[in-house]
């Protein structure tokens, strides 16, 4: 068993939403001087998270590819973080530090905890909170998330109709996540709903090729896979 009150050799790192800025300087500090930097790919194409954090990865350091299959069910992916946790945890036992890169902030909606959960009960797993992309796209769209007594909700777009319809209704502020192809079912609830004109839709957020947009101007089916919502009912500050 190892001492779990050591410093951790493990971290998750949150680097921020897109711009290598929108790092903390505690995170900047612990990368620039890992052994090892972990980071998700999709299967066969370039790591995003990796690209965020690049100007910050030191030229030595070791990398391990957390290739990840795209696909909508839980389970089939678990084998992948089971091997990635049994690398990780080979590095920590020959005394190297490192670094699993997450995009925004490890714990919100970040496929780092399925790591953490795996390797929390032999490890102290050092946890750096991110900007998230909640953060960033509120301040990219110079919309206030909350104040007062406001209730924010974050909505994935994966749910069903009514569950989303339910949870809009119930909420000051929604922020909806996940669109990629659920985009024609966002856009329909919030129709029903009258708030369509209310959404503010941004994607990329603080990335170089960011898009903001009303709702209404997207006339597309699918949205990518970094873009989200915010819709605030009562926008008097
Ligand atoms: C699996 S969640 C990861 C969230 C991330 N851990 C965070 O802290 O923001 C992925 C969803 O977050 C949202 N997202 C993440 N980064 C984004 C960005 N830069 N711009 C817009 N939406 C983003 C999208 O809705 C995307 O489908």
């Amino acid at each position: 068993m190892n001492d779990k009150t050591a410093a951790p050799l493990i971290w998750g790192l949150g680097i921020g939403p897109g711009d290598p800025d929108l790092i903390t300087l505690k995170a900047h500090k612990i990368l620039a001087r890992v052994d090892v930097v972990a980071y998700p790919a999709p299967t066969g194409s370039d790591s995003l998270v990796r690209a965020i954090a690049a100007p910050h990865i030191p030229a030595d350091a070791e990398e391990i590819v957390i290739s990840t299959p795209m696909v909508t069910e839980r389970f089939p992916a678990q084998d992948v973080y089971d091997k990635a946790a049994a690398e990780i945890s080979a590095c920590a036992e020959a005394g190297k530090t490192v670094a699993v890169l997450c995009e925004g902030d490890p714990f919100f909606f970040g496929s780092f905890m399925y790591l953490f959960a795996r390797l929390s009960e032999r490890w102290n797993v050092g946890v750096v909170p991110g900007i998230s992309s909640l953060n960033a796209g509120a301040a990219e769209l110079r919309l206030p998330l909350a104040s007062r007594d406001e209730v924010v909700s974050i909505i994935p777009a994966t749910l069903d109709e009514d569950i989303i319809a339910q949870k809009l209704a119930t909420a000051d502020t929604a922020v909806i996540i996940k669109i990629g192809r659920h985009l024609d079912k966002v856009k329909r609830v919030l129709e029903d709903a009258g708030l369509a004109g209310k959404a503010r839709y941004i994607e990329r957020a603080t990335m170089e090729n960011q898009r903001i947009e009303n709702l209404s101007e997207l006339t597309g089916k699918t949205a990518p896979y970094f873009s989200l919502i915010i819709l605030r009912k009562n926008g008097d500050i």
